[in-house]
């Protein structure tokens, strides 16, 4: 029989979200981080319109996109790399630069996929540690070792919801040796875009990327588009790695036309976050701690794991599925999506009964 590589072999798969009502009752996920809103009306007429020229393969280069992308953000358009949701370009980067005898560094709640991704290279995966599940850059500075080759950063951070300033960026970059890739990943960067200052200007003769992903402010999960700022001597390896044709050409569309449609997203943004700090501070004055989020979502700290595992249950009784984050170095935590008012409420009212009958 064939047998798997021995470091593919004792890898565990992917956790995504594990989600099985209870019969006959509806599902309520809050657990993916998925939009409270659809795409925009535009990016679903600018996929639908592709539909009938689907023999075709899409653009390699997803040329309008990338054009769409750089004016928006005014950066150049050369620079850009498209991926089928940026887990995809995650990937391609660590296939490129991680490897046997060379180590990936994150802090020590990051996003479970940046482990994953150095386990699936065969590299080791260092973390350090974050100050109240905040990246703390003087804690990754002197985690770095000789082998350090990649080092991966969200901001904001998933499943923390919290942020580092650009500063720090900029201090974590200079502080870093200069053949160290760090990557920025900001999948929940629009939601911080009013008072974060975007940092493409970091990658800019440094060997530093900056990724971004239509899945989340853009509601565009399902059409799989992400994509990220690269300096030309990083992606010219990353896409010797890179799938061809990675992304359909209803996703290019849908993702262009929503690109130019930022009062949609700009809207999606304002709702989440408004639905957002009630939900955080309905949580509070319940009792619960809650971390301060920049994102689409709020992370919940639990006492213990017992607790974290029971309400989880509690909220699972009813159909309800936020996510435990043991994979992130949280088994105390439940993190919730920000999901439309009425699942969202849902939520609210359930972890208060939780907590009412749990404090007595
Ligand atoms: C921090 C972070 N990066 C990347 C991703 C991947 O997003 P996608 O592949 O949908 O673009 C996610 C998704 O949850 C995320 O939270």
């Amino acid at each position: 029989m064939t047998s798997a590589l021995p470091h593919v072999a004792c890898m565990s798969p992917y956790a995504l979200a594990d989600m099985a009502a209870p019969e006959g009752i509806d599902l309520v996920s809050l657990s993916q981080n998925e939009s409270l809103r659809g795409p925009s009306p535009r990016a679903i007429e600018a996929a639908a319109a592709r539909l009938f020229d689907a023999s075709a393969y899409p653009d390699p280069d997803w040329s309008a996109l990338r054009n769409s992308l750089a004016k928006l953000h005014g950066i150049s358009a050369d620079g850009i790399l498209c991926g089928s949701g940026s887990l995809d370009l995650i990937a391609c980067i660590a296939r490129t630069f991680a490897g046997p005898g060379r180590a990936v560094l994150a802090p020590a709640h990051a996003y479970p996929f940046f482990r994953t991704v150095a386990q699936m290279s065969n590299a080791r995966f260092d973390t350090a540690a974050e100050t109240e599940c905040v990246a703390d850059v003087d804690a990754l500075l002197d985690s770095v070792k000789p082998d350090t080759a990649l080092v991966f950063v969200a901001n904001p951070g998933n499943p923390t919801g919290t942020c580092i300033t650009r500063d720090d960026l900029e201090r974590l970059r200079t502080g870093l040796r200069d053949d160290i890739l760090l990557v920025i990943d900001e999948a929940y960067g629009e939601f911080a875009d009013h008072f974060a200052d975007p940092c493409w200007n970091l990658v800019q003769g440094t060997n530093t990327v900056v990724l971004r992903t239509l899945s989340k402010a853009y509601g565009m999960a399902g059409f799989r588009v992400g994509w990220g700022l690269f300096p030309p001597h990083i992606s010219n390896e990353v896409r010797k790695v890179m799938n061809p044709n990675n992304v359909s050409a209803p996703s290019q569309a849908a993702a262009q036309a929503a690109v130019l449609d930022q009062a949609y997203m700009k809207e999606t943004c304002a709702i989440t976050g408004a639905l957002r700090d009630q939900t955080i501070e309905a949580l509070r004055l319940a009792g619960f701690k809650v971390l301060p989020s920049v994102t689409n979502f709020a992370l919940i700290l639990f006492d213990s794991e017992s607790a974290a595992q029971s309400a989880d249950a509690s909220l699972r009784a009813k159909g309800i599925f936020l996510r435990r984050q043991q994979g992130a170095g949280l088994p105390h935590a439940l993190r919730m999506t920000i999901g439309p008012e009425k699942e969202t409420q849902m939520a609210i009212s359930r972890l208060k009964s939780w907590h009412k009958e749990h404090s007595a």
